[in-house]
């Protein structure tokens, strides 16, 4: 098991890797427990606003069975993406990851990051989609970020967190857009076959083991309709930035993301043409981030 619960090295990595983060967001001008604790607050008066149980229990699919895979720790929080703590630390989390990948960007890095990746879907992606769905949608980043790409498309966000769908829900709510939030496995979404133009998976697919990255093709393959387009972006296993990266932070990394090693193993092009789509392009978004575009066969 490359991080295990039980290995004292990977369990003071990952507190490593979490003190690193808060100390990144500072540098890059943001405060993480003023950040979070706005959010918990809701602009409230108490600390968490009970207001987040209610949303909880309004989107949580209580009949939903979460994959072993889902149930181990991520991201150095014990309880994977299933708790508060997870949820409202995702946003201020993603602006420390992203601040460096451009030396300039700082508090830009991740509104850049999605830019990159959405400037190369809207090169190859000829007719803007209509009805879009964001696979692993967590907070509602990717997915509002979509939603300004193509302000007249519906779109759909799917998450394993309910936790988290219920933050992409108030942030929607906050910015008076319309979307739709569901609780399933993005293999096994219960979404009509054909529904969709575009199914987006951003930064979802490092986090998958093969099984499920596999299983999560055949769904998107079901779920586009002819000539509908699978967009993936996520790091770039090619990407020099790993190949040099220093052990120390490889294990840094590695200690907060359990699937890493089965990401980087993956033949995804291949597994992407054995689901049933054309051959996809890949294109580099950023030094260490590529973006995979797959269509389904035009009729
Ligand atoms: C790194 S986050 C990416 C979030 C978001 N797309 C973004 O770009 O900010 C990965 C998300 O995928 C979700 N996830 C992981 N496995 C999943 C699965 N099998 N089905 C649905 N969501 C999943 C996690 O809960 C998490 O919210």
């Amino acid at each position: 098991m490359a991080c295990s619960r039980l290995n004292p090295v990977f369990n003071l990595a990952k507190q490593q890797a979490r003190q690193m983060m808060i100390k990144r967001a500072a540098t890059i001008g943001i405060d993480w427990p003023q950040e979070v604790a706005n959010l918990c607050a809701r602009g409230g008066e108490m600390a968490f606003s009970p207001q987040w149980d209610a949303e909880l229990a309004a989107i949580a699919n209580p009949s939903l069975t979460y994959p072993d895979y889902y149930l181990r720790p991520f991201h150095a929080y014990e309880q994977g993406n299933l708790s508060w703590e997870a949820a409202t630390e995702v946003e201020v989390a993603a602006h420390a990851v992203h601040a460096r990948i451009w030396p300039d960007a700082g508090a830009q890095g991740d509104a850049r990051l999605r830019q990159s990746y959405h400037a190369v879907v809207q090169a190859q992606v000829s007719q803007p989609p209509q009805e879009i769905l964001d696979l692993g949608c967590s907070v509602g980043m990717s997915t509002l970020a979509l939603q300004g790409v193509y302000p007249q498309a519906r779109v759909t966000g799917v998450d394993l967190s309910p936790y988290f769908l219920a933050i992409a829900h108030y942030r929607c709510q906050q910015q008076q857009t319309q979307a739709t939030w569901i609780h399933a496995p993005a293999e096994a979404t219960g979404l009509p076959t054909a529904q969709f133009d575009l199914v987006s998976a951003c930064l979802l697919y490092h986090e998958l083991p093969q099984s499920a990255a596999i299983a999560i093709l055949q769904e998107a393959r079901r779920l586009l309709r002819p000539g509908g387009y699978l967009t993936i972006m996520d790091m770039n296993p090619g990407s020099a930035v790993y190949a040099q990266m220093p052990p120390y932070i490889l294990t840094l990394l590695k200690s907060t993301e359990p699937y890493l090693d089965e990401y980087f193993a993956l033949d995804l092009e291949a597994e992407i043409v054995e689901a049933g789509f054309l051959p996809p392009t890949v294109t580099a978004n950023s030094v260490r981030h590529r973006t995979v575009i797959a269509q389904v066969p035009p009729l």
